[in-house]
């Protein structure tokens, strides 16, 4: 039953291509589901040249048929949402109760998780995250915190809402004045009516999902899991404590989709044919130099959330492999190969080397990356334009022997390889997938 069910992740530290990925294959799915992360996700699809930005809404809305869901384990920011989905329906983007479902155990991002976002950062100076900004990561900790969450449900019972908020704002407020020296009042009745109305406007979407995607399961119609962000920025497996707050590999999907393990089905792992990171952290394949501008400039590497410019390197065959060891990944998705064009040779890291070996037996690779020395393969680049390619065999050569050199490195075959963003600019090769139509 599970071997027809997709689910999309990104093995690297988002920015992958997931969302061209998503909406590809979701004409074949019923269900796309967003099971992790918040609106910090930024997913673009392009169809016919028009860009469509999506953050909390998932790709698959760009469907007519698909019903997509916000599952229990996002951080729901009720705000973003219905900008997004005002700004979709402007351009005749049809959504309603049918297609789009909101869980109802799905934690609410406040304002007050903005603010603690925003102060933790500023407090952190050098040390900080370089988060969104946008409360992800303060949403998580009061979920984990039990007493302090809001969750969808509550924007439904406004009599409760409104002591719970009056109740949390007090404890923030007192928390925020001692710990960041922050006085400025914390308006409870306005946040308490704000979100009232957006428990109203969003009401006929607000549902159990798990038990949907539950049944939906058992009678055997295809669920697609959309991850966010990418492996590197796992809460649990990634460059700790530079993640992201949630789950964001394959292990997240049972229990922030609510089904069971076996659902999860065919793993496609996303990866771009280099390397880019938005926000501090380790990053061995950095190139803080010509290599990377270029990347940045031909891959248009400034964040789709946040506009900010987003670090580039080579491609890390090491934490690739982490990755899709991780997450068990069972064919590769490799994206933005027609940034490549132009170089004269390209690198691949291939292994990592430190100074002191003792380290290595007690550390996992996240935790190494810091100290990581990169020992690197040179291949040669092609200078050909392959945004018109559609098959593996017209790619220049070099261009394939790289293709089939990751393939080689991670163990996985290359399903699918990306061109460009529009939504046809796709080559089929290696992919386990029947029936994809492009
Ligand atoms: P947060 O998720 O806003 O708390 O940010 C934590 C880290 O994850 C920061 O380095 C962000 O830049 C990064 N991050 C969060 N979401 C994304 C994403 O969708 N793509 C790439 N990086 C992300």
């Amino acid at each position: 039953m599970s071997a027809q069910n997709i689910t999309i992740i990104g093995l690297q530290w988002g920015d992958e291509g997931k969302g061209k990925i998503v909406d590809l294959l979701a004409s074949s799915c019923r269900y796309v589901v967003r099971y992790c992360g918040g609106a910090n996700a930024g997913h673009t699809v392009t169809v016919s040249g028009q860009q469509y930005p999506l953050h909390l809404v998932p790709s698959g809305i760009l469907h007519e048929g698909v019903r997509n869901i916000v599952a229990n384990g996002v951080a729901f920011d009720p705000a973003i949402a219905l900008e997004e989905i005002d700004t979709l329906r402007e351009r005749g983007i049809t959504i309603n109760a049918e297609n789009l479902s909101i869980s109802s155990s799905a934690n609410v991002v406040m304002p007050y998780h903005k603010l603690a976002d925003r102060l933790s950062e500023q407090s952190l100076g050098a040390g900080k995250i370089g988060t969104t900004a946008l409360g992800i990561g303060p949403c998580y900790s009061d979920k984990a915190a039990r007493t302090l969450a809001i969750r969808v449900a509550d924007l439904l019972a406004p009599e409760t809402l409104k002591e719970k908020i009056a109740r949390i704002v007090e404890i923030k407020s007192k928390t925020f004045r001692s710990v960041f020296g922050y006085d400025e009042p914390i308006d409870a009745e306005g946040i308490w009516r704000e979100y009232c109305d957006y428990g109203k406007r969003l009401a006929e979407m607000i549902v159990d999902t798990g038990a949907i995607l539950r049944r939906a399961w058992q009678r055997g119609e295809r669920i697609c899991f959309e991850g966010g962000q990418g492996s590197m920025l796992d809460i649990d497996h990634g460059t700790f404590p530079y993640v992201t707050s949630s789950s964001v590999s394959a292990c997240g999907v049972p229990a922030g989709a609510g089904v069971p393990p076996k659902a999860v089905g065919h793993v496609i792992g996303v990866i771009k044919a280099y390397t880019s990171r938005v926000g501090a952290g380790p990053f061995p394949t950095e190139q803080d130099n010509q290599i990377g501008q270029y990347l940045r400039e031909r891959g248009k590497e400034y964040g789709t959330t946040t506009g900010r410019p987003r670090r580039c390197g080579w491609f890390d065959a090491v934490a690739v492999k982490y990755a899709a060891d991780l997450s068990g990944v069972d064919e590769l998705a490799l994206m933005l190969l027609d940034v490549l064009s132009g170089l004269e040779t390209i690198k691949i890291c291939t292994q990592y080397r430190f100074d002191d070996d003792k380290i290595v037996q007690h550390h996992s690779i996240p935790l190494l990356m810091s100290s990581a020395k990169c020992v690197y393969e040179q291949l040669p680049g092609w200078d050909e334009r392959i945004e018109d390619v559609r098959s593996f065999s017209d790619l220049p050569t070099n261009a394939r022997a790289y293709v089939q050199r990751i393939e080689e490195f991670i163990g996985k075959p290359i399903g699918l390889i990306g061109v460009g963003p529009e939504r046809g600019q796709i080559i089929k090769h290696n992919t386990g997938l029947e029936n994809i139509v492009i």
